[in-house]
């Protein structure tokens, strides 16, 4: 299976999930991109479901694919949610963030009764940190808030401003901006995710601590669901 089978079973997987009348949260990303997909054949077989996409990449995407939308201000609790990750660490926390949606993604996955994320066997890990944290942070103070996030982070190497098209700083649904820190591995995620949660300008930082009850991995061998315990 290539890495694309594998995300296409894993988000196949998922789909056993979903049951009729479910308020579902739709992730951002490669692999919640199939999920997407087919989720939106079923919706054109007959399933009845409502769905809030975590960023407009997928609201795009879900639009086109037939699926009824609606918003978190509509429909503030989702009974599930199903994204990908950027890695899945012990106890299924995750870094998420890598498309910059992690704001609308954290945001929906804490209305969601329940989260299942879905990835390719390469996304799980001994220990987080070998993906650089993604964390959102404003652009008013960006250089004070950088200072802070460098100290919380303890990080050898400098938090990264992420840049997109023309060299200029990628901006997020939100408006805000992004920084990757590069830290090799996190022992404690829980204390950093505190520590970056109690800084001023940053919005939200890509560490999902606690949020994910349920992984779907796909590899080469098949499909595992592990559960958090
Ligand atoms: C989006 O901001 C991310 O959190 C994605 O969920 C993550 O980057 C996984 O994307 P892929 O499925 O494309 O690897």
């Amino acid at each position: 299976m290539s890495p694309e089978d594998q995300k296409r079973a894993a988000a196949s997987r998922a789909v056993d999930f979903v049951m009729p009348g479910m308020r579902l949260g739709l992730g951002t990303g490669s692999t919640a991109r199939h999920f997407v997909e087919m989720i939106g054949a079923r919706v054109r077989a007959g399933l009845d479901i409502v769905a809030v996409p975590t960023s407009e990449a997928t609201r795009v995407e879900a639009e086109r694919a037939g699926i009824p939308l609606t918003t978190l201000d509509e429909t503030p609790a989702l009974d599930l949610t199903v994204d990908g990750a950027d890695e899945i660490g012990p106890d299924l926390n995750l870094i998420k963030g890598g498309g910059g949606a992690l704001l609308r993604e954290k945001i929906v996955a804490a209305a969601s009764a329940r989260m299942v994320v879905i990835a390719d066997e390469s996304k799980l890990v001994q220990a987080l940190g070998r993906f650089p944290l993604p964390v959102e942070v404003a652009p008013f103070g960006f250089a004070a808030t950088l200072r802070a996030v460098e100290s919380a982070c303890g990080a050898a190497t400098k938090p990264a401003l992420r840049r997109g098209k023309g060299g200029h700083a990628f901006v997020t649904d939100g408006g805000h901006w992004i920084v990757d820190v590069a830290l090799g591995r996190i022992d404690e995620p829980k204390a950093l995710a505190q520590r970056l949660a109690g800084i001023p300008g940053v919005m939200e930082h890509g560490l999902f601590i606690g949020l994910a009850k349920t992984a779907v991995i796909a590899g080469p061998a098949g499909v595992r669901v592990l559960e958090r315990s």
